[in-house]
């Protein structure tokens, strides 16, 4: 069964909304772990766009799941990171002017500069994951720098115009995902997943962690943080 990994990024773009103290993402993720959260995940931006460092410093102190960074593969995020020792980093590319993460890592592309992070990650016993297009070159790319866990991006199945397409970018997964398997790396998905959509990639053979943050935030801002995620947690359980 998947595990849901809750991204709490927008919980820090409101209160940057104001620039003021609340509401704290920090509470966020208590009670996100309240209603079942495996994984606690938070990008922290070039920017500082939303998650702030002082954040990154506290849900290390207080999150007791796994803290999973998301960064860009930069030497001063890389350096943050070797300070605060999260459980895991998942590197993703940045853009300064996109919305939010556009497209994976281009691992292929940015070979040398990827290397040089991931192994000062791993020197520090870093679990790190890529955040990539679900391209088997990528995958095999991911596996040759020693990355315990690769994130298929699910952005186009979740963007898909019908259902027809659907299908078609949900095979693409799955099929990137037995060969994520067969290469021996651990298996994660995210991106544009909601209460809708997520129960077919939950359903994927090998899916270990699901990583959501929109669609929960903005479902918490209704009905509360931990029923949010205790009613996604549930669509995880019972995808098949
Ligand atoms: N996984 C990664 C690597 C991301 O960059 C993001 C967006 O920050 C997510 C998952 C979560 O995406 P969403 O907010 O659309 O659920």
């Amino acid at each position: 069964m998947a595990t849901l990994g809750v991204n709490i990024d927008h919980v820090a773009t409101v209160r940057q909304a104001r620039k003021t103290i609340e509401p704290d993402p920090v509470w966020a993720a208590a009670l996100a772990e309240l209603g079942g959260a495996d994984v606690i995940t938070v990008h922290l931006r070039e920017d500082r766009r939303h998650i702030q460092d002082r954040d990154v410093r506290v849900l290390k102190q207080t999150v007791q799941v796994k803290l999973n960074l998301e960064m860009a593969a930069e030497q001063s995020i890389t350096d943050f990171a070797l300070e605060v020792l999260p459980q895991q980093v998942t590197l993703v590319p940045e853009k300064r002017q996109e919305v939010t993460t556009e497209g994976g890592l281009d691992v292929i592309g940015n070979l040398e500069r990827v290397r040089r992070c991931v192994d000062q990650l791993h020197g520090a016993g870093i679990i790190v994951s890529l955040f990539i297009d679900p391209a088997e070159n990528q995958i095999e790319a991911t596996k040759s720098l020693g990355c315990a866990a690769v994130e298929l991006h699910t952005g186009r199945y979740a963007d898909a115009a019908n259902p027809v397409k659907q299908a078609e970018e949900l095979d693409h997964l799955r099929r990137a995902g037995r060969f994520a398997l067969e290469c021996g790396v651990h298996l994660h998905f995210g991106h544009g997943l909601t209460y809708r959509n997520v129960q077919p990639v939950a359903a994927i053979p090998g899916a270990e962690e699901l990583n959501i943050g929109h669609s929960i935030v903005g479902r918490a801002i209704m009905v509360g943080f931990t029923e949010a995620v205790r009613e996604m947690r549930q669509l995880i359980v019972t995808a098949k």
